[in-house]
């Protein structure tokens, strides 16, 4: 769709830029998907979703077709699903489903992600997915929008209307939506126990004032980054678990608005290469998992963290508060709340939207509409 720039000043609401706006409805985005679709004794009652209970049931497998950022929220989710559903759900790139056969069946649920639901590729790849004879339910912000028309059912995320090129809220909106798909296919399923749905159920619903937390506090720390960090001619951004996909947003990010070259991966794969790229003041965004619970994975995150400091990189980590091993290494740090860890990408992405916007004002850059991008893309 197109926006008249000019027209559309009055409706930033006293922000900058729409990107600044909307990162502010990151909390809004999240607390209005989860609105109306949690009955009051704790069960995810989804009228819309117009799929048979017991042919949802009988799913043996989810397949998420998305791009770009929608892709990343399809990434996060599986963490999540997988864990509650015990079923296999598989991230393609929408682009590249229907090109290699993939492998489809009646029992496969296919789960199309998207902002605009305009996307062609992502459109042509549910059409391909119905042809072979699955259902498809799509995740999608915009009312009535071709890639909602065209599925089965629709969970519509509603984070309001994104102006922005670069996705924000919608990303939230669209793990929020994702986990909400999970925890009902898991109670129609039983696959856990209804306690355990309901406690999950509150730890999403406690999420938007965890983001506002960031909002509150973090903004001029990282608007201090940025204005030091602006000259650097590359980023490296790593994350493991859940902070994988959210370092691959916060690439994808930075790439899109601030023209910075940016490579994001999961940072168990630092020793199988990519350390090679790591020189003196490199700098290094680490999305570092909760200490708590002895939790493995943030060990070997602040292992990660010392082997790259010790090649003299410069340390971008965003932690959980008071995380004592971070603040040892990092030489900036965007702190976030404590959380969960399925929970933690609801937050953690926070910090890498404001940096990359940061980063783009920084520059002179449009923040909402940079070079070569359109909002939604509609050709193949
Ligand atoms: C994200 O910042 C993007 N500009 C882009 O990757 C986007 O997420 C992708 O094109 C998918 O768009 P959609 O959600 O409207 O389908």
């Amino acid at each position: 769709y197109e926006v008249d720039w000019d027209a559309s000043a009055a409706e930033k609401g006293g922000w900058d830029s729409f990107m600044d706006k909307e990162i502010h409805e990151d909390p809004a985005a999240v607390q209005q998907t989860l609105m109306g679709r949690l009955s009051e004794d704790g069960e995810i009652q989804l009228d819309e979703v117009r799929i048979d209970e017991n042919e949802l049931k009988s799913i043996d497998k989810i397949v998420v077709v998305a791009c770009g950022t929608a892709s990343y929220a399809g990434m996060v989710a599986k963490y999540a699903i997988e864990h509650w559903v015990r079923i296999p759900v598989e991230i393609e790139l929408a682009h590249e489903f229907r090109y290699r056969d993939p492998i489809l069946t009646p029992r496969t649920l296919v789960v199309a992600i998207s902002q605009s639901g305009e996307t062609m590729d992502t459109l042509m790849a549910l059409r391909h997915a119905r042809e072979q004879g699955s259902k498809v339910l799509a995740i999608c912000n915009t009312q009535g929008a071709s890639i909602a028309r065209e599925s089965d059912a629709v969970l519509y995320t509603h984070a309001g209307p994104e102006v922005a090129v670069a996705s924000t809220k919608a990303f939230v909106a669209q793990i929020t939506a994702a986990y909400i798909l999970g925890l009902y296919l898991a109670q129609i399923k039983g696959t856990v126990f209804r306690d355990e749905i309901r406690g999950t159920l509150d730890q999403l619903q406690a999420m938007p004032r965890k983001i506002q937390w960031i909002l509150d506090t973090q903004v001029d720390t990282i608007a201090k980054a940025a204005a030091q960090l602006d000259d650097a001619k590359s980023f490296l951004f790593l994350g493991r678990h859940v902070g994988y996909p959210v370092a691959l947003e916060g690439a994808l990010k930075l790439k899109e608005i601030a023209y910075t070259f940016t490579e994001g991966f999961a940072a168990g794969e630092l020793k199988h290469g990519p350390i090679a790229l790591v020189d003196e003041g490199e700098p290094v965004v680490f999305i570092v998992p909760p200490a708590r619970g002895r939790n493995i994975l943030h060990a070997k995150v602040i292992s990660g963290i010392e082997e790259v400091k010790a090649r003299g990189a410069t340390i971008i980590a965003v932690a959980e508060e008071g995380d004592p091993d971070v603040d040892r290494y990092a030489d900036f740090v965007f702190w976030r709340p404590e959380c969960p860890t399925l929970m933690s990408p609801l937050v953690d992405v926070v910090p890498l939207q404001l940096f990359a916007m940061d980063m783009a004002n920084q520059k002179g850059y449009d923040v909402d509409k940079p070079r070569n991008l359109a909002k939604s893309v509609t050709v193949e």
